[in-house]
């Protein structure tokens, strides 16, 4: 990258910093703008200094990885930087560079692709951009903080593993082990097939057996970081957390010290809404509290009529939005 630009970058990597922290305390504190396919995307301002800056990167995501459970196969992602406290011209300008960029190349046609933009949740100004040019809010990158003792840490906080819930006598929350890999691959699939319905996950042929793979390779470590709901006996929820040490990939999204991600959360169809779902994130939060996790994030599909007024009761909000339009080429 030529020096000029490399300047421009680290000033706006700074004053996005500055604006993200007026904005939301939990965004990051540094802005770092990546290397992207090409020279980044430049939105004029004024006084000779850039408004915005956009760099567009392309993944293509292999068959037979569970990650393409999650989205497409071939993902197109922008990543803005704006220095304005209004964004709205900066990002329609840079999002209108994208596209024609995107309508160059043939393989942003396919079929399973996406052209994707993480925004601040907060960021309420670039929304209407983002809207204009046909994306969509499809997830929602939501966080607690430990110290947050909303609702969802109420009294179940000393609650021992293996013991009665309060307030159900007939509930037992209890760590899943090695025995439990039929449910827990049955319930992880629930919320694979529930999540598909709002398009935050794609199910793959694959998919089954990546998931039971996956859920054996987590049973077998110790401490597990997995718990089980029964009722009289018979298991009806899931919470699955990824620790600290697995959860590098998204920690950097937020600066929140030492840093969980809650991966599964799942109540069998018939027994939800009778308080199985806040019993289990009550007990995984008195755990994550007591192993010295500082903040936990999880995704939630934005039109999932269950999940986030759940989760907002269990303390989390709303800190990054998933913008997605699929096909790439079909940004307007
Ligand atoms: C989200 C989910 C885990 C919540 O579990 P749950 O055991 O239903 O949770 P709770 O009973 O503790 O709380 C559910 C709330 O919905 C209300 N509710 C009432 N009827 C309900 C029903 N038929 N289904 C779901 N919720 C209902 C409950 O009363 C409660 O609200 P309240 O606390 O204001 O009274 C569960 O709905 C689920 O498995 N959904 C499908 C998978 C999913 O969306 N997972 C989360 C992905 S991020």
């Amino acid at each position: 990258m030529p020096w000029v630009v490399r300047d421009a970058v680290d000033d706006i990597n700074r004053a996005v910093g500055r604006r993200w922290q007026g904005q939301d305390p939990w965004l990051p504190s540094r802005a770092e703008l990546p290397e992207g396919c090409a020279a980044p995307f430049v939105a004029a301002g004024s006084n000779g200094r850039p408004a915005g800056l956009a760099v567009c990167r392309h993944e293509h995501v292999p068959d037979g990885t569970l990650n393409q459970t999650w989205g497409t196969a071939g993902r197109f992602s922008l990543i803005l930087r704006v220095r304005d406290t209004d964004t709205a011209a900066a990002v329609d300008d840079l999002l209108g560079q994208w596209r024609d960029h995107l309508a160059g190349l043939p393989e942003a046609a396919a079929r399973d692709t996406a052209a994707m933009v993480s925004w601040p949740s907060r960021d309420v100004t670039g929304v209407s951009a983002l809207l204009r040019h046909g994306m969509q809010p499809l997830t929602v990158i939501a966080i607690r903080s430990a110290g947050n003792t909303s609702a969802g840490n109420g009294s179940a906080r000393n609650a021992p593993a293996g013991s009665p819930s309060a307030g159900n006598a007939g509930l037992v929350i209890r760590e899943a082990g090695p025995e439990d890999l039929d449910v827990m691959t049955e319930f992880e699939l629930g919320v694979i097939r529930y999540d598909a319905l709002f398009g935050a996950a794609i199910i793959r042929p694959a998919t089954e057996a990546l998931v039971r793979a996956e859920t054996q390779a987590s049973l077998g470590a110790r401490p597990a970081w997995a718990w089980l709901a029964e009722q009289d006996g018979r298991p009806v929820g899931l919470v699955h957390v990824q620790p600290p040490g697995q959860a590098g990939w998204i920690a950097g999204m937020a600066r929140g010290g030492v840093t969980a991600y809650l991966q599964t959360m799942f109540v069998r169809p018939g027994v939800r809404g009778t308080g199985v779902g806040a019993a289990l994130v009550r007990h995984a939060h008195a755990v994550l509290d007591a192993r010295g996790v500082q903040t936990t994030l999880l995704h939630y599909a934005q039109v999932n009529p269950l999940s986030a007024p759940f989760w907002n009761r269990m303390g989390y909000r709303p800190l990054w939005t998933g913008w997605e339009v699929r096909p790439a080429a079909s940004l307007r």
